[in-house]
Order: C-alpha cells, then structure tokens, then sequence
C-alpha cells in the first residue's frame, strides 16, 4: 500500500514530517506493510498536511491531517480509502484541482520529486528528447509560437529573449534562473524547485541547446533551504544519469548546471542587480542597456528568466507551440500558476489559462475572506502591484486588461483583504518597502520613497492634506518616470491605487472615527 504524504515545505510548515512519522509507527505496530512516498503538495493548503492513499480507483484524501488523528485514520481503514471525518473522496475530483489546467504544473503532487524513473514515467524529458534532435533556430521558434511570455511578472515574449541570445556571437553564453522570488503571497517558483525539480533542469538544459549556452545558475533565495537542497539532489542524479553534462543523452552537447544561494535582498530578484550578486559583487542594479542577453553574466550573453518560464519550456517542446498557444485570451496564451495569499479561505496554487475573472479566482477557487467578512481590496502582483477594489474584480486575468486599468498580472500572487483593512497604512507600508529594499543607486527611489513615507503621514494627519496630495502625486509622478528599475518604478502602483480607490481611509484616526 502506497500512502502519500507532502514534503513541500508549505505542508512541513504545518506538521507533515510528524504525520510521516506517526503513520509509520502506527503501520508498524499494527503490523501493516506500507511504503510512505514523499511527494509534492496539490496546493490546498488549508488541506495540509493533506496524506493521500492509493486505491484502485484512484488516489484517495484525508486532511489536514494531525499525528493525533493517524490511529483514528487506521480505525477507519483509510489504508484502504474508507470514509474518515477529514476524507476527502478521490483528489483528483476535488473541485478546487479538477477545476484547474495544470500545464507547468502537471505532475506536481503526484509524483515523488526526487525520482527521475517517477519523473520520466510522467513525461519528464519528453521536451527534451525532442529538442535534441532540432535545430537551435528551431528550438527557439517553438519557444516564439508558443505564445509564452515571461512569468517573473514583465511579460517579456520569452522566444525574442532566447532569439537575441542565440544570435549574440561569443565564446561563452550563461542560462541563469531568477529564484529570489521576493513578491509578497507568491510561492509557485518554490512548488517548482521543491515538488518538481527536473523540470526546470530540463527547461534550463532546453535554453541551453537553443542559444548555446554550456552552463547554468540557478539563484534561489536563502529563505528557500528546501528547495536548494531538492535541487541539489536532483542535478546530482540528473547528472549521473546523462542529462546534464558533456554528452547529454549521447548527444556530445554540453549543459552544467550549479545552484547559486542569494542572501536576502528584494533587489536581487531584479535582474541586474542579481547579476551583480552572482558575480559575487552588491546587488546594486546595473544601467540597461546592455540588456543582459546581450552583456550579462560576466559580461557574456545571459538568458535570464524566471523559474515558471523556463519549468514551462519542457511542455511546450514536448506537446507542441500550438498546444501550448491555444490555452489563454488575446496575447496572453497559455496558463499561469496563480497564488492566492492573504485574507483568503481556500489560499493555493490554482493553475488556469488566462482569461478568467479575478473574481472568480477569488470566489469559485478561494472561497472569499478566511474571516467571512467582504472582499475590500486585492493586491495582485506583488509589493509592486495594484491594490484593487470590488468594482475592478471582473476584470479577465489578461495582461493587456490589467495594463489597461493601471494593474499588472505580474507573477500571479494575489493578497486577499477583507473590509478591516486601512489602505492608507498600506499605501504607506508600499512606500516603506520601497525605502527599506531601494539599492540606493538613484535619486527618486532613494529619497523619494523616504520623503514619500513623511508625504502619507503628513495626509493621514491631515497636515495641509490637499498640498501633500498634490505632493504625493507629484513625487509618483518622479518616480515612475525617473526611477532606473522596477522597485522605484513601480511603487506608485500600490500607493496610487490606495488613494485612488480609498480615499476615505486618508483621513485622520479622528475624521475616520465621526
Ligand atoms: P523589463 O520590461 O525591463 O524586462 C523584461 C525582460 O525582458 C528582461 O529580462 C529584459 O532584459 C528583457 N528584454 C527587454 N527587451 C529585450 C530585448 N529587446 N531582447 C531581449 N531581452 C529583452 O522588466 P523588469 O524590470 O526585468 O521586470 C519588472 C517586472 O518584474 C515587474 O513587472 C514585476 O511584475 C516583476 N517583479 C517580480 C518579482 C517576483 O518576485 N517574481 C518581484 C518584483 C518584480
Ligand atoms: Fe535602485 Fe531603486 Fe533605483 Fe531600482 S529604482 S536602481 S532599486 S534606487
């Protein structure tokens, strides 16, 4: 009997290595012989510790599951799939993962991370095979009809990047994965690296053939252990088994691959700055151009891109552009692995195509507040992005369509807030943020974001409030448009949005009180 308990860290977080444990003591003493495989989470984290059992109809869920309930699971013959408190039926028909389009995601969950037969018997390094026998123009024209777009949140078309690294003439080229996903409420890069590893090792081996280029970083966060550690394993057993090195599956093409560990700067995550720090220097942001495809690692033509765009590449090579392109809305095809954080009931990753409602991601998959009490406002994309307001949660989760509002899809972490929350405080925090992660290389992010936290105070204290109003978008002003990067840039997002859409929460405590 073959039980299933999660070694993502999300379901660790939440006791999952003690229900290991538990379930195979008490399997022990009841005498019963079974194998625990430690396989990724599905995602529904209010299910976690979410054990599933297999059966001959199908895997079978109980959860969250605590140590103290594994003798009352085996009272109930759950080893068998019998009906317990905390079961769930069959996974798959859980509305939540059935509803869902796993692409990127495909066999996270189901498979054991660390096992490459489990990997290939799920058509792991199909991409791959395929790939080894195409040209690097035609590697990278797959990429471009594919549709797919950058997922660290710019939406970069990911084929003209590979296109202008590929035609970049040098001795040396780098593949560098951008890990220090930093945005507030995102996790999906970390599902990746933790719960499918091969994959992106497999999309970086892929890039790497495309645009000839023999080695490649992976640079994670330090906040990330597990995932640095599953990646570790995985490249050595890829390694020993012919998919990266010299002579990848005898093709006498060559791809290394070593995991690089960041140590703990937003501005790492921009990708310049954490050039800057792979290079072992401050994660200061560098002038662009030279784009990095051009001048990047070391000054070689560097194909950087986020986990989710290049742990996508395997299923586009391997299914086909078009299969890919005809998932999605207008120009954003494909799907997205959406988060969903915050004041949220059912908080998980919800891979869709492109082209459902915010409010429906919220509603059908979330389930609203975890405290049942009205949505009030959404930031979706990040520290950076947009707060949304209830009228504003129809829009179609469509990058053109969120541009078009002032918002941005970004990297697809959305951060729930019910009707309790003050969004002058967190048009403030947004400035704060920016003061404290700004690398201090240009003028209107450096003191801008600092006199921007003074400006919110000075309104919320009603201290010649239309002045300072008048100042606060002035300096927004400045900085979207005289900031050198994305955290200067940016920051208005939040803080425009929340004077916007509330600007009844801009008065004093006292005003606010009558
Ligand atoms: P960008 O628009 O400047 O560049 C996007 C990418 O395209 C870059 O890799 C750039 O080098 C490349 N590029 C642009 N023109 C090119 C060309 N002609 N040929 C080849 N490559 C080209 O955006 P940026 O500053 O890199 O990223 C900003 C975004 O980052 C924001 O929109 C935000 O959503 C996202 N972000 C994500 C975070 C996360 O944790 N995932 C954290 C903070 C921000
Ligand atoms: Fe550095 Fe801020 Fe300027 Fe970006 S906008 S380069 S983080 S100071």
């Amino acid at each position: 009997i073959t039980v299933y308990v999660p070694r993502d860290s999300a379901a660790i977080a939440l006791g999952a290595n003690d229900v290991a444990v538990a379930i195979s003591r008490e399997a022990e003493k009841r005498g019963v012989e079974i194998s625990i495989v430690r396989n990724g989470s599905r995602g529904m984290f209010w299910l976690e510790p979410m054990v599933e059992v297999a059966t001959p109809q199908g895997r079978v869920a109980y959860g969250p599951v605590d140590p103290a309930d594994v003798a009352g699971l085996f009272d109930a013959g759950f080893l068998q799939g019998g009906a317990h408190a905390l079961q769930h039926g069959l996974t798959e028909d859980i509305p939540y993962l059935k509803d869902q389009e796993r692409l990127t995601f495909a066999r996270v969950g189901i498979t054991d991370p660390l096992s490459l037969s489990d990997y290939l018997a799920h058509e792991g390094y199909a991409g791959l095979q395929r790939a080894i026998g195409m040209s690097s123009e035609a590697i990278v024209q797959e990429v471009l009809d594919s549709g797919l777009r950058g997922r660290g949140g710019a939406a970069f078309p990911t084929g003209i990047k590979w296109k202008t690294v590929a035609n970049a003439q040098a001795a040396q080229k780098y593949i560098v994965c951008n890990a220090d996903e930093g945005d507030s409420g995102t996790f999906s890069d970390r599902m990746v690296m933790e719960d499918d590893p091969f994959v992106l090792i497999e999309g970086m081996t892929i890039a790497g053939l495309a645009v000839g280029a023999t080695q490649g970083y992976i640079y994670v966060r330090s906040e990330y252990p597990h995932a640095i550690a599953a990646l570790n394993e995985a490249i050595a057993t890829a390694s020993q088994n012919g998919y990266l090195g010299d002579n990848i599956l005898g093709s006498g093409k060559t791809f290394r691959l070593e995991v690089r560990m960041g140590a703990g700067a937003y501005i790492c995550g921009e990708e310049t700055a954490l050039l800057e720090s792979l290079e072992g220097k401050r994660g200061v942001v560098r002038a662009k151009p030279p784009l990095p495809a051009l001048e990047g690692l070391f000054g070689k033509p560097t194909v950087i891109n986020n986990v989710i765009s290049l742990a996508t590449v395997p299923i586009v090579l391997a299914r086909g552009a078009a299969f890919y392109k005809n998932y999605g809305v207008g120009r954003s095809h494909g799907t997205l692995p959406f988060q969903l954080a915050g004041n949220v009931k059912h908080g998980g990753l919800v891979e869709k195509a492109f082209g459902l409602s915010l409010r429906q991601l919220l509603e059908d998959f979330g389930g609203g507040t975890l405290s049942g009490r009205p949505i009030r406002a959404v930031q979706v994309g990040g520290p950076l992005g947009a707060y949304m307001p209830q009228q504003q949660l129809d829009t179609p989760l469509d990058y053109e369509a969120f541009a078009a509002i002032g918002a941005m899809v970004g990297h697809g972490g959305m951060v729930v807030f019910d009707d309790s929350v003050d969004m002058a405080q967190q048009a403030r925090y947004a400035m704060e943020f920016c003061a404290i992660e700004s690398c201090g290389k240009c003028t209107p992010c450096r003191i801008g974001s600092t006199r921007g936290v003074e400006v919110i105070d000075k309104i919320i204290s009603n201290d010649n409030r239309p002045q300072q109003v008048h100042l606060l978008r002035d300096l927004c002003d400045t900085m979207l448009n005289g900031s050198l990067c994305a955290m200067g840039g940016l920051t208005p997002y939040p803080v425009l949005s929340a004077l916007n859409h509330f600007p009844e929460d801009f008065g004093s405590p006292a005003e606010k009180a009558a």
